[in-house]
């Protein structure tokens, strides 16, 4: 199977990844990289928006112009780190409504576990984005879509921001219809679950949990 997925490799995200992947990049300027390299992959992943055209007076004349179709977008960060995602992908479409959920691993049985769950009440006439930085063995994010396609959306796209194979493989293997987009590919997840290189524990990085 061809993966689905679009890398975003502008100049302008590469550069802020690598500033992103420096250890010695303090709390408050990741968060601002985050929200900026998010901004900037959010033009991407909105590229298939539909658009209408209208009539605007200009100054000097009548104008044929476009503007969106009203499509409705929701985006859906899963917690935690998700919400560092949220500035950059509401500065460009503030109109989108925010699901949250919340997921996390039971140490002593290795299970994924669901703790928060709140979806917008129209969200099955919605486009939703998925958002969290990292798409490591991509357990999160399968059982996060399929939790949120219980709610019948229109379509579901995963924005993350590193990915490793092994993710990529996992999650399109578990949702052969969810287009991913990130902005960089890394080697490997290693056995604690980190992506390597990637940027260490995008939470603790986002939130100075570290
Ligand atoms: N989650 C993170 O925060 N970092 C990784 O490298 C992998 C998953």
């Amino acid at each position: 199977m061809e993966n689905k997925i679009t890398v975003m490799d502008h100049p302008l995200i590469q550069h802020k990844i690598s500033l992103l992947r420096d250890k010695n990049t303090g709390s408050k300027e990741f968060r601002e990289l985050i929200s900026e390299v998010t901004l900037l992959m959010s033009y991407e992943a909105t590229r298939d928006l539909p658009l209408k055209e209208i009539e605007v007076e200009t100054p000097i004349a009548t104008a044929k112009t476009k503007v969106l179709a009203g499509r409705k977008l929701a985006f859906i960060p899963i917690l935690r780190s998700g919400i560092g995602m949220m500035d950059g992908v509401t500065m460009l479409i503030p109109a989108a409504k925010v699901g949250h959920i919340g997921i996390f691993r039971d140490e002593s049985t290795s299970k994924l576990t669901f703790y928060y769950n709140k979806m917008p009440k129209d969200i099955s006439n919605r486009d939703v984005i998925v958002l969290d930085p990292m798409l490591a063995t991509g357990e999160t994010a399968t059982v996060a879509i399929d939790k949120i396609k219980q709610y019948d959306p229109n379509t579901i796209k995963f924005m993350c921001i590193i990915a490793s194979p092994e993710g990529v493989r996992a999650l399109n293997n578990a949702h052969p219809d969810v287009q991913i987009y990130c902005a960089a590919i890394d080697a490997k997840t290693d056995e604690n679950g980190y992506i390597v290189p990637g940027f260490g524990d995008a939470g603790d990085r986002i939130f100075g949990t570290n």
